[in-house]
């Protein structure tokens, strides 16, 4: 556990928490720097694979560096990304660049970069990667990202591998695909690559991928290409809730069953690496007590932790104060709208006005989604390290934020 108690007082690490809240503005958000290493570890030594850490699960300078330091490269979605991994010190030819949308800008910033791979969702964009490396005379480097067509049983909103979802190159198109390359001058395909989706606990969805995608290589490679890289994605599933933990192990026998060592492989994880690794802190503005639903209403709500509204899933949230007594409560957020809800009819022990909450397992797409709605500024984040924490980012000032809109001249007096 991240969080645990000792002598009833909260701790990360070395850190009382208790002393950190009352120091630093809630709501805030705290990662533990041993949980990132650990997981990252274990990922590592067990899967004995390339690690590209998607940045979009978090994407602190902090964390990034952090998970350079321990070897990982990058896989990225935006320039900005593209940006913050090379600042943290990521070299270029650890750094693969996804997106179902990439810009003639886009593409061009990767190129000069000299990343290792762009990996092509549409014959479309391979046709416009081919053209931008030719006005540039260079030769780009890509992989080709499948739609393997394969339901990841997660959340529809973040399954990515079915025909239907917007990402990657139907099966159907790989003739196409193999002779368009054969055909373009400035491309050199380094290999294949998949995301499914994420969340995903069940191994046996992951073996259905690695047949296919191993099908689909040898399939290119008979019609004349060659490469030896096959990307596998991200996805790892964690427990938030009462969901079964995957096993690693057994992807590792997958991979081996499978592919023989074969090709150079390589996976993407965002959530696995640091969900766990965070904690959101929050206050209590407010408890609200009537007939039917008594409601606890803290300072963060879906501006500072959006995915109990976007995708209707829950953290846990652990108080910071134990009362014996406990009763049902609906712990919600300020915004306004109804939608802000973090748990519904939760057995808590009584809370009052000014006490803390911790929400677990916020360090994936917690901060990255965070939003300024309401005009609420970004929240604090803090990273520990045993008994040491350090500020990685500070609140954001509401002046500013304000400060960014230009009213016209013709709207002033
Ligand atoms: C292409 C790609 N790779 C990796 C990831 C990371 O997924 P996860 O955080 O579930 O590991 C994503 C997430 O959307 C993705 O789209």
């Amino acid at each position: 556990m991240t969080l645990y108690f000792k002598n009833n007082i909260p701790f990360i690490e070395g850190v009382n928490l208790d002393d950190l809240s009352k120091t630093i503005e809630t709501p805030f958000y705290v990662y533990s720097q041993k949980k990132i290493i650990d997981s990252y570890e274990h990922i590592k030594n067990t899967l004995n694979t390339n690690i590209y850490y998607a940045l979009k699960a978090n994407s602190n300078q902090a964390i990034v560096t952090l998970l350079k330091s321990l070897g990982a490269g990058a896989d990225v979605v935006s320039i900005g990304e593209i940006m913050r991994a090379l600042d943290a010190g990521i070299k270029p030819d650890k750094i693969i660049f996804e997106g179902v949308g990439k810009s003639k800008n886009d593409i061009e910033f990767a190129l000069n970069k000299k990343i290792k791979q762009i990996n092509v969702e549409s014959i479309e964009e391979l046709e416009m990667i081919n053209e931008i490396a030719y006005s540039l005379k260079m030769i780009a480097s890509i992989g080709i990202r499948l739609n393997p067509d394969i339901d990841g049983l997660t959340l529809d909103k973040i399954s990515t591998g079915r025909k239907k979802d917007k990402f990657g190159i139907s099966f159907d198109k790989i003739n196409d695909i193999c002779a368009l390359i054969k055909n373009y001058q400035n491309l050199n395909i380094k290999g294949i690559s998949c995301h499914i989706g994420s969340q995903i606990n069940d191994p046996s969805i992951y073996e259905k991928v690695f047949i296919k995608m191993k099908k689909a290589a040898e399939i290119m490679e008979e019609r004349g290409l060659s490469f030896n890289h096959i990307d596998l994605g991200g996805g790892f599933g964690v427990t938030y809730e009462d969901e079964k933990e995957l096993n690693l192990k057994t992807i590792s026998n997958l991979l081996k069953k499978i592919f023989n060592e074969k090709y150079e492989i390589s996976f993407e994880p965002g959530r696995y690496l640091v969900a766990k690794a965070g904690i959101l802190i929050t206050k209590i503005l407010i408890v609200k007590e009537d007939d039917h639903v008594n409601y606890i209403i803290t300072d963060a709500g879906m501006q500072t932790l959006l995915r109990p509204a976007l995708y209707n899933v829950k953290h846990n949230i652990v108080p910071f104060s134990k009362n014996k007594k406990s009763k049902k409560y609906t712990i919600a957020g300020p915004i306004c709208e109804s939608t802000d809800i973090f748990l519904k009819n939760f057995d808590l022990p009584i809370q009052s006005i000014g006490n803390y909450l911790a929400i677990y397992d916020t360090g994936a797409y917690g901060f990255v989604m965070a939003s300024n709605y309401n005009t609420r500024n970004l929240p604090t984040e803090i990273l520990i390290n045993e008994s040491n924490h350090a500020i990685i980012r500070n609140k954001e000032n509401i002046n500013e934020i304000i400060k960014k809109d230009i009213v016209p001249t013709w709207l002033k007096d």
